[in-house]
């Protein structure tokens, strides 16, 4: 400790041992840390993932790809960084099939030869069920939620969960449908996209 009665001078000295005497130390304590923490998030994910075999099973079957993430690492470095957008500038919904707008082709065919992507047919499911959900919800949220709240799919996760098919705030546990009608200009309509919206990030949110 650094005696009250030292000088400024003494304390900066003292301070600056201290320091470096800890540097080497701190580099090691992180990197142990660093594979601790890995090693636990291994641990953890092999756990949740036999949890979520076993659930499958007996459960509704519920998708496990994350289809936002998924076209992030797929898709995003040559596109629009969110999928909605890249759905709403083109694609469109043909007789309830998603096509590319310039050219009617079906958005599967296209990707099965496509820039080397390379995906499993589960996947490309998963991207035309986020292109789906984007088309339909119209880009709501960018016009009326997004200043402040950013990003859709990332506040629904933290800050929304789901109850017997309801939505409720996770802090508040405020019921969603009527809270948006006084909080947002969003007509009713609007409100309705956006609740199914939330429910489809909630639903292929990943476990973990
Ligand atoms: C390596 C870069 C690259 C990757 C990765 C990539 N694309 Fe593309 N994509 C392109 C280029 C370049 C074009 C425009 C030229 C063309 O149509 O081939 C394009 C065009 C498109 C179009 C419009 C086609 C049209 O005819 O209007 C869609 C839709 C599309 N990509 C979807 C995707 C999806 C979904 C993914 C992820 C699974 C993806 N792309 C991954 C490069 C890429
Ligand atoms: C002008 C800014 C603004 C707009 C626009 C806006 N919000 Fe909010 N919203 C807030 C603020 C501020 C809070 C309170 C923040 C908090 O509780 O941490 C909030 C809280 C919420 C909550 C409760 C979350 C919680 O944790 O309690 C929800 C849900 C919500 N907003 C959804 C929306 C949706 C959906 C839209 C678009 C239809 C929207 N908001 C538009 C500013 C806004």
């Amino acid at each position: 400790m650094v005696p009250p009665d030292a000088a400024a001078t003494d304390q900066e000295r003292i301070i600056r041992y201290v320091k470096v005497t800890f540097r080497e130390d701190l580099k090691m304590t992180r990197t142990i840390a660093k594979v601790i923490a890995s090693t636990a998030t291994a641990l953890l994910l092999a756990t949740t993932t036999n949890a979520q075999d076993a659930t499958t099973k007996t459960a509704a079957p519920q998708t496990t790809i994350d289809p936002h993430a998924l076209y992030e690492q797929r898709c995003g470095s040559c596109h629009y960084e969110h999928g909605a957008d890249l759905a709403r500038k083109k694609l469109k919904i043909v007789d309830g099939t998603i096509r590319i707008a310039r050219t009617g082709k079906a958005v599967e065919s296209l990707l099965a030869q496509h820039h080397g992507v390379t995906l499993t047919s589960e996947e490309t499911a998963a991207l035309v069920g986020l292109f789906d959900i984007g088309l339909r919800s119209k880009g709501v949220f960018q016009k009326h939620c997004a200043l402040c709240h950013t990003s859709g799919v990332t506040f629904t996760r933290k800050s929304i969960a789901v109850k017997d098919g309801r939505l409720y705030a996770r802090k508040a546990g405020t019921e969603i449908g009527p809270f948006l009608g006084q909080h947002s200009r969003a007509t009713p309509s609007e409100i309705e996209l956006l609740i199914e919206m939330m429910k489809y990030q909630l639903r292929t949110k990943p476990k973990t």
